[in-house]
């Protein structure tokens, strides 16, 4: 295996050699979670710490449909959540899917990987585990995600559906969109830490879990060599081990936008079999190295990430590299 494939190809973003205290996060992040995070981050806080702190703000804004509170429910009518976190320093790894009626996901996928020799529950085990740990109970489902869905559902009351599989097919045909929470944080000892959460696919069929839960999918970070997090449909992310495969490619000495740009083209292979029940095709995927070097890369042109290191006061901006430009 070539020592450096891209012959010292280098992201553009990159700042310094020093660990530099960075926030990466999904653009739809409100920017005043991502500072608060880098204040922390500036006081000492953990990767860790910081990465739960953005991603519970972010489980709390109701604004937010695709994630914790206010997100969209399952085709009936239930709010089921997948979260998960990775701690580059030891690999460990704590998720939590189709957990219903608890506040904070992020924070029962944290103390999963904290409290059990295990990494994933689901389901009524996991919604044990948070009652027993003294999580905060809440009914996830608002009131504008709750109209929203009975809207929704009523268009099919003239002609009922014969199942939950017909039910939930019917009513995927008609998406409201598909988004989930990545936070990537490296802290100024270069400790990598990542948080995914999301109320996943609008409309899904009751149990169905994405790549937020899934690590090596949707989540996956080793302080050695990146972290990568996805967003975007979770089949298509499961189905490649889309964050594992972009951390290995740097761990095997590809740059970050190799290793990105090859995943991108994966990904965006998978999306482009015709399938009619698949409404969301794109992905996105954030990725950091173990040098601090960003970016972004996605499957389709007009999607975001915002950045926040240390030498900014607020975050910004950044298109994805879509691989349609590569
Ligand atoms: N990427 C989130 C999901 O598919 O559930």
């Amino acid at each position: 295996m070539p020592s450096d494939p891209d012959h010292g190809q280098r992201w553009a973003h990159e700042r310094s050699h020093v660990p530099l205290p960075i926030i990466l996060v999904n653009g739809e992040v409100r920017d005043e979670f991502i500072v608060s995070g880098m204040q922390l981050l500036l006081r000492g806080a953990s990767a860790g710490d910081v990465a739960e702190h953005i991603a519970r703000a972010v489980e709390d804004d109701p604004e937010e449909h695709t994630v914790g509170y206010g997100g969209w429910p399952n085709s009936l009518g239930e709010v089921e959540l997948d979260a998960s976190f990775m701690d580059g320093a030891t690999l460990r790894a704590g998720a939590v899917a189709a957990l219903k009626g608890f506040r904070h996901p992020i924070s029962v996928a944290r103390q999963v990987m904290a409290r059990l020799p295990h990494v994933l529950l689901v389901g009524e085990g996991a919604a044990r585990f948070a009652e027993e740990i003294g999580a905060e109970r809440r009914d996830m489902l608002s009131p504008e995600a709750r109209a929203a869905w009975q809207a929704h559902a009523a268009r099919f009351a003239d002609a009922p559906a014969e199942s939950v599989i017909d039910l939930t097919l019917r009513m995927l045909e008609q998406p409201i969109g598909h988004d989930t929470m990545n936070v990537i944080v490296r802290d100024a000892n270069g400790h990598l830490c990542t948080a995914v959460t999301t109320s996943g696919i609008a409309w899904k069929y009751p149990g169905r879990v994405g790549d937020s839960a899934i690590i090596g999918a949707g989540n996956y970070c080793d302080d050695r060599y990146g972290a990568a997090t996805c967003m975007g449909l979770g089949e298509a992310a499961i189905r490649t081990c889309a964050a594992a495969q972009a951390v290995t490619l740097m761990r095997f000495g590809y740059s970050l936008e190799t290793a990105g740009q090859q995943v991108a083209q994966q990904l965006a292979a998978l999306l482009g079999e015709a399938d009619h029940r698949v409404h969301t095709n794109w992905v996105r995927l954030l990725l950091i190295d173990a040098q601090g070097h960003f970016g972004g890369f996605a499957t389709r042109p007009g999607l975001h990430f915002k950045v926040q290191t240390a030498h900014d006061q607020w975050p910004t901006t950044h298109e994805a590299v879509s691989i349609t430009q590569a």
